[in-house]
């Protein structure tokens, strides 16, 4: 069991977890992009399993002869060593890459090349919560024994990829590019068959509406919870515990939880503290509760 503080290292002034290797952090820019890559980005817990699963949906529902290329979903780009480098050059498949990183981490090529990239943002509270509940049951993450010593870190950026105003401001600048879509998660949760469509515009792909629905379906919460509680543990997958036991991913999937978490004082001193800065950025504004 590694040490409490072998757990985090701070990169460009931003907590990361030390499965994500510093030299790797280091050579983002020497990244080689394909054109054809799609970055799904996102601060952590804002939904990024539900996307993957949406988005993997899409490009299954076509065969061969339509011109959707086949495609490898991979795992995180910033997360293990330099060597994650190698084995995404070696993908033969169009590639479906995550990240956590925010704008000016994101590799140049990905920028120039003009992928496409989706940004999907969650509201703050309840990504707070989200995200405490996953350092609690993570090994690989500091212990954390109350919400309160929980709510400050996050308040203060000192959680893993930092503040999470930061990272939705540093995407402000891509918010009129035409290769970026931003996507918020109770948006979603409102209305899943209407993003269906949008993603899959927005990805070239054409679907019937049988299709939508039946993507929708897919990835609803209680049909990716089942699958997830069905699927074996991989005790051999050491990266992370999270990864290797997904039914530990689907908590409750819902918008708003945070009101149960948060006392009326924890809620004030929340706003004090983001609402001004949340008001200086259309895409944190447009965030609902
Ligand atoms: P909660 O902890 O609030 O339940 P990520 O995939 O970025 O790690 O985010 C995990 C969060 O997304 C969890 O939130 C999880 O339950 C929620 N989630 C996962 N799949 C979902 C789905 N199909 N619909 C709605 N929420 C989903």
């Amino acid at each position: 069991m590694p040490e409490q503080t072998e757990l985090i290292h701070t990169f460009n002034g931003i907590p990361f977890s030390t499965r994500v290797s510093k030299e790797l952090l280091q050579s983002l820019d020497t990244f080689e992009a394909r054109e054809d890559d799609v970055l799904l980005v996102s601060y952590p817990k804002s939904g990024t399993h539900w996307l993957t699963e949406i988005m993997r949906n899409l490009y299954h529902s076509h065969n061969e002869d339509n011109g959707v290329s086949k495609v490898t979903l991979t795992s995180p780009l910033e997360f293990g060593d330099l060597s994650k480098f190698d084995e995404l050059r070696n993908l033969p498949n169009k590639r479906l890459i995550p990240t956590h990183l925010n704008y000016e981490m994101i590799p140049v090529q990905f920028k120039t090349k003009k992928c496409k990239m989706i940004y999907v943002i969650r509201n703050p509270k309840d990504t707070a919560v989200s995200l405490y509940h996953y350092y609690k049951q993570n090994p690989n993450l500091p212990k954390i024994e109350k919400w309160s010593t929980f709510l400050e870190m996050f308040l203060k950026g000192e959680v893993v990829c930092g503040s999470w105003i930061d990272h939705v401001l540093s995407w402000e600048k891509s918010k009129t590019d035409e290769n970026v879509l931003v996507l918020y998660y109770e948006s979603l949760k409102e209305d899943l068959p209407k993003y269906v469509k949008e993603i899959s515009t927005f990805l070239g792909i054409n679907v019937t509406e049988e299709q939508v629905k039946d993507i929708s379906k897919k990835s609803s919460f209680s049909e990716m919870k089942e699958k997830a509680e069905k699927e074996k543990v991989n005790p051999n997958h050491t990266v992370c515990v999270l990864t290797s036991n997904k039914k530990l991913i689907f908590r409750k999937g819902t918008v708003g939880d945070w009101k149960n978490h948060f006392t009326s004082k924890q809620n004030a001193r929340f706003d004090e503290l983001f609402n001004e800065k949340i008001n200086s950025s259309e895409l944190a504004r447009r965030v609902e509760y």
